[in-house]
């Protein structure tokens, strides 16, 4: 490859919504019905070719027990990226998708206050927030029953560039998650 370009993402939501179980299947193609809860934060590395560039994923999965939440900022400081994980069937888990979206989003106007227009490639304005609604799978083909509320989400928060419906169980959509960040990352 030409280059390498090292991408960090992080992964953000409640205990037990699939953080873990997502790159489980982004990394082995596995699944585990009883996964258990990642303690502080846990760290994969993926490379992945674009074109003529080797893409080098620096993915931290972050715990989601309330009692890990101080160290949280530690990890989405300096990411490129940042994926809200909820489960699609649990609103209090979507609730805890707001906490975080306003965390990030007071932290991004920190950093823009701090380095105003100074951001070379992985500038903190260009932090990608994406909103991952996961276990798509216990629906059962209906809809989410606070559909509403996520698309108000979707319209409220601008900083937000997408939404996904992921299934790690499954494995639906965790492959264009993957491939959607990566084809995103700027050619900076
Ligand atoms: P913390 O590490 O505590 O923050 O949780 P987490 O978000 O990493 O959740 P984890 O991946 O450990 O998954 C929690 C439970 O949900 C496990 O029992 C998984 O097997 C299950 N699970 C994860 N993804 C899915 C999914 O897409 N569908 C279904 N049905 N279950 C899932
Ligand atoms: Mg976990």
């Amino acid at each position: 490859p030409k280059r390498t370009v090292d991408y960090k993402i992080v992964l953000l939501g409640e205990s037990s919504v699939g953080k873990s179980s997502i790159l489980e299947r982004l990394q082995n193609n596995t699944f585990d019905d009883n996964k258990s809860s990642t303690i502080g934060a846990a760290f994969i590395s993926k490379k992945v070719v674009r074109e003529t560039d080797l893409i080098n994923l620096q993915i931290w999965d972050t715990a989601g027990q309330e009692r890990f939440h101080n160290l949280t900022p530690l990890y989405y400081r300096n990411s490129n990226a940042a994926l809200l994980v909820f489960d699609l069937t649990s609103l209090e888990s979507f609730k805890k998708a707001e906490y975080w979206i306003n965390e990030l989003e007071t932290y991004i106007g920190e950093v823009e206050l701090d380095e105003p227009a100074s951001n070379e490639g992985r500038g903190r304005d260009t932090m990608k927030i994406i909103l991952v609604g996961n276990k798509v799978d216990l629906l059962n083909g209906e809809a989410c029953p606070f559909e509403d509320q996520i698309k108000e989400f979707m319209n409220v928060h601008k900083s937000v560039v997408n939404y996904f419906k992921t299934s790690a169980k499954k494995n639906l959509e965790i492959i264009d998650l993957f491939e959607y960040i990566t084809n995103s990352i700027d050619d900076t």
